[in-house]
């Protein structure tokens, strides 16, 4: 008997609660430094997943030197200011909103999708908005995936953060992930999830 079923591994139970279950959002960050080669691991495990039509909008500025964080600082908002200081590595994500120029590299068999979004703000505004922040709950995940905590910022001032960041307009920004491994006090008590009455129904 022959099978077309193609079986897929599962994450084990350490796996999942790694990345789910048991993962927090770190409000504090030890001195232990975060090395180029993790952040840019990070990008190569999150680029991964998917995006609509494979557009990929993501683009992320690591802001991992004192001069870096400097700059980034006075943007964010004051509760986050400590928090974005004690971390070793910052990213800043934003959405390229000319993400269409790439379609035909990203997508060779229809080229002329770049030009159907160039005609259309509105459906690029949405495509770049909405892929820009799966791409960005990638991004935490894949943080998880490498024994690092995420805390994702969303208290900044992006045309602040936009002007000294991006200054040809292109880039906007969307979130800012504190990347580090947890320091003093690092978790908030744990806030209770909705219940699968509140958010699922069957059909
Ligand atoms: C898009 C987004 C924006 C957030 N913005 C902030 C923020 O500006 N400041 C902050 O302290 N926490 C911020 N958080 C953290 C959330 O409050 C936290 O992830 C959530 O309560 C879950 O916490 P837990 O992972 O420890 O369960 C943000 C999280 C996300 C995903």
């Amino acid at each position: 008997m022959s099978s077309d079923v193609q079986t897929r591994p599962e994450l084990d139970e350490a796996g999942r609660a790694l990345l789910f279950s048991e993962a927090r959002t770190a409000n504090s960050f030890a001195s232990t430094p975060v090395t180029d080669e993790e952040l840019a691991q990070i990008w190569d495990l999150a680029k991964w997943a998917p995006t609509a039509a494979n557009t990929q909008p993501l683009r992320i500025v690591f802001a991992r030197t004192d001069e870096g964080r400097a700059r980034l600082l006075p943007h964010m908002s004051e509760g986050n200011k400590a928090k974005t200081e004690s971390a070793p590595a910052v990213a800043i994500l934003a959405v390229d909103t000319q993400f269409h120029d790439h379609i035909p590299a990203l997508l060779p068999f229809r080229p002329e999708l770049r030009d159907v979004f160039a005609g259309d703000a509105t459906m690029r505004e949405r495509t770049g908005d909405f892929n820009g922040a799966l791409q960005a709950g990638y991004f935490i995940l894949a943080v998880r995936s490498l024994g690092l905590a995420a805390g994702p910022m969303a208290g900044f001032d992006a045309a602040g953060i936009d002007a000294e960041f991006f200054p040809d307009g292109r880039f906007r920004s969307i979130l800012v992930v504190n990347i580090g491994h947890p320091g003093e006090n690092p978790w908030f008590d744990r806030l209770p999830r909705l219940d699968p009455a509140d958010t699922l129904s069957w059909v």
